[in-house]
């Protein structure tokens, strides 16, 4: 699907390393930020260098940007991956160690229409990939050197509101105050929604080139909420930054986000070269589906043996079933027949057969039990939902 969407945008399909030198994502992801702090994977080689599984995709398309000397090809570059990415959090729903990302970034031009194109392009990503409930929180951070004013205007009115603010947002008030946005303690959220937005305090350059960006969503109808709030948890962002969510999953609710980046090539030792680009989790893109939602549309069948005798039949039965494009299992571990009813119900089954002196099925949901005749008798049955 990825292939399709993002190759006929003319996008190329890269692959970088699965590690990298620390020092890029140190320089790349940003000293302050929790990705770099607490979350990467790191490890020294046989000759003592420091490495790190990659924790996002960007600084590496970045550095092989950067190394295979892609700014003397016609701009922009457009390109998109898709593999493992590894950060060291707490493991939990829709959050994983090692988890896979598709992304898709563009460097070489500082155009709205690029911002506007890649953020269509994860939308429609999501939406063919069927995740449900989706919205999109839309904002802009300016330049460094705004954000940078901004940070110490925003961490001055942080500590005249200290006390009232979560001990986790204190203790970060001054390594990276913008992350008071993101707290989830509700006298917090009451604080920040009275605190200035660097929405407010963009130049003029900025808001001009925000509101072509809104004005481009605008007009192919693409509906969006402005969130001034909104902060990204890498660093390297610059005037759009953008994230999708889905309000089926729960704390982690994003799917995927991303923005512009214009110093970053020029921070890893490149010609200064504006970027923008996305990533979004497969996992909880998968999550978000209707199928990772509902336990019915997985419509399976398991296949239970009360007679010993019938077990071939069993086999040939649950063959049967998946030419029919109907997900089915049999046990596989010479349970009883009460195991095989807790196993069918492990593996979320919506409809067990039963074979024993004669053929029953039983609906999973209620308890109900009948007989069924003959295999196409059990395919419409199970089919009937
Ligand atoms: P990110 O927001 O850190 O952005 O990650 C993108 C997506 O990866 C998230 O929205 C989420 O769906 C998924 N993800 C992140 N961490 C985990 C995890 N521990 N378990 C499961 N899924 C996870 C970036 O990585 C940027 N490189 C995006 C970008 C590209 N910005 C510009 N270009």
């Amino acid at each position: 699907m990825s292939r399709d969407l993002l190759g006929r945008a003319l996008y190329d399909y890269v692959e970088t390393p699965v590690f990298e030198h620390t020092e890029l994502f140190a320089r790349g992801v940003g000293e302050s930020t929790d990705v770099v702090q607490k979350e990467m994977f790191t490890f020294e080689d046989k000759a003592g260098r420091s490495l790190t599984l990659r924790p996002e995709g960007t600084a590496a398309i970045c550095r092989s940007y950067i190394e295979h000397g892609m700014h003397k090809r016609a701009q922009p570059v457009k390109v998109w991956y898709w593999g493992p990415f590894f950060r060291h959090e707490a493991p939990q729903a829709g959050r994983f160690r090692q988890f896979a990302q598709v992304g898709a970034e563009v460097l070489g031009s500082d155009e709205p229409t690029v911002d506007a194109e890649l953020i269509l392009l994860l939308s429609q990503l999501l939406e063919q990939s069927d995740c449900q409930e989706v919205r999109l929180r839309l904002s802009s951070l300016g330049t460094a050197e705004t954000r940078r004013a901004y940070t110490a205007e925003l961490r001055d009115w942080l500590r005249e509101h200290e006390a009232d603010l979560s001990e986790s947002v204190r203790a970060r008030l001054e390594l990276n105050p913008l992350r008071a946005f993101d707290s989830d303690d509700p006298q917090t959220q009451a604080i920040m929604a009275e605190a200035p937005k660097l929405l407010d305090r963009l130049a003029d350059e900025d808001a001009a080139h925000f509101a072509e960006v809104r004005s481009l969503l605008d007009d192919v109808g693409l509906e969006y909420e402005v969130d001034p709030g909104l902060v990204r948890g890498l660093d390297y962002y610059t005037r759009t930054v953008f994230e999708f969510e889905s309000g089926v999953l729960g704390a982690q609710a994003a799917l995927g986000g991303g923005g512009r980046y214009d110093g970053l090539v020029e921070v890893l030792g490149g010609p200064p070269t504006p970027g923008v680009g996305w990533a979004a989790g497969i996992e909880r893109m998968l999550l978000a589906t209707r199928q990772g939602t509902s336990r019915e549309s997985a419509g399976r069948v398991f296949v239970a043996v009360a007679k010993p005798e019938r077990r071939l039949e069993a086999f040939d039965m649950v063959l049967g079933l998946r030419d029919n494009e109907i997900p089915a299992e049999l046990d596989e571990a010479g349970r009883s027949l009460k195991g095989q009813l807790k196993q069918a119900d492990r593996l979320d089954a919506l409809w067990t057969v039963i074979l024993g002196e004669e053929t029953e099925l039983r609906d999973m949901r209620t308890g109900d039990q009948r007989a069924v005749e003959g295999f196409e008798g059990l395919l419409e049955a199970v089919r009937s939902e």
